[in-house]
C-alpha cells in the first residue's frame, strides 16, 4: 500500500542528479568513439532512459538481464544471465547502468563476465548504493545516491513487479 512508503527522492531531485551524472560521464567519455551503454533489466530501464538523454556523444544501447538466487541463509549469490547482450563488446567503452547495488553479488558477477570479453574500458554507473548489505566489493565509477538499509521502490525499482512507473523513489516505512 502507498501509505506504507515515504518519499526518499522526489522526481525533481532524481532529474537533477541524473543530469549531473550525465555531465560527469560525458566529461570522461566524450572522446570515445565506441560507447556501449548497458542497461541491466528491468530495474535500470527508467534511469537509463533519462541518463542517455544527457549524453551528448554517440552511444549505442544494449540490454541484459540477470537472475539471482540468493540461496537460503548462506551469503553465496548464484547469479546468471537470463539473457545476454546482442553484440560483442571487445574494444568498446562499456558503461553498465544499474538501479541499485545492494549485496554487490550481481555487479561482481557481471563485471567478471563482461571483463572476460575484453572491453577497452568497463565502468559501473548505479543510481543507488546500499553499503550496509554489501558482500562484495564493487568498484562504482558513477553513483547517484547512497541510501540506508531500507527497501525502496519507484523510478524503475519494484516490489513484486509493481511501482516501477513512479517518478520518485520511496522507502518502505
Ligand atoms: P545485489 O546487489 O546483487 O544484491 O542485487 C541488486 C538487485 O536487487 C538490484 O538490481 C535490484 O533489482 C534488487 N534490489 C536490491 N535492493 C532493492 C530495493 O531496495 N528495492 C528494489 N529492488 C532491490
Ligand atoms: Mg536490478
Amino acid at each position: 500500500k502507498f501509505e506504507d512508503f515515504e518519499v526518499l527522492f522526489s522526481s525533481e531531485e532524481l532529474q537533477s542528479r541524473v543530469a549531473e551524472l550525465g555531465r560527469e560521464i560525458a566529461r570522461d567519455m566524450r572522446d570515445s568513439e565506441n560507447v556501449v551503454v548497458v542497461c541491466v533489466l528491468k530495474g535500470a530501464v527508467v534511469f537509463m532512459a533519462d541518463l542517455i538523454r544527457h549524453l551528448p556523444m554517440n552511444v549505442t544501447c544494449d540490454f541484459l538481464r540477470l537472475s539471482s538466487y540468493h540461496g537460503g541463509t548462506t551469503s553465496r549469490g548464484n547469479v546468471r544471465f537470463d539473457f545476454d547482450l546482442t553484440q560483442p563488446i571487445a574494444g568498446k567503452d562499456v558503461l553498465i547502468v544499474e538501479d541499485i547495488v545492494d549485496t554487490g553479488l550481481s555487479m561482481s558477477f557481471l563485471l567478471k563476465s563482461l571483463e572476460a570479453r575484453n572491453p577497452r574500458t568497463l565502468k559501473i554507473c548505479t543510481l543507488l548504493h546500499k553499503p550496509a548489505r554489501q558482500k562484495r566489493d564493487v568498484p562504482i565509477s558513477y553513483l547517484g545516491f547512497t541510501i540506508p538499509d531500507r527497501f525502496v521502490i519507484g523510478y524503475g525499482l519494484d516490489l513484486e513487479g509493481k511501482y516501477r512507473n513512479l517518478d520518485y523513489i520511496a522507502a518502505l516505512k
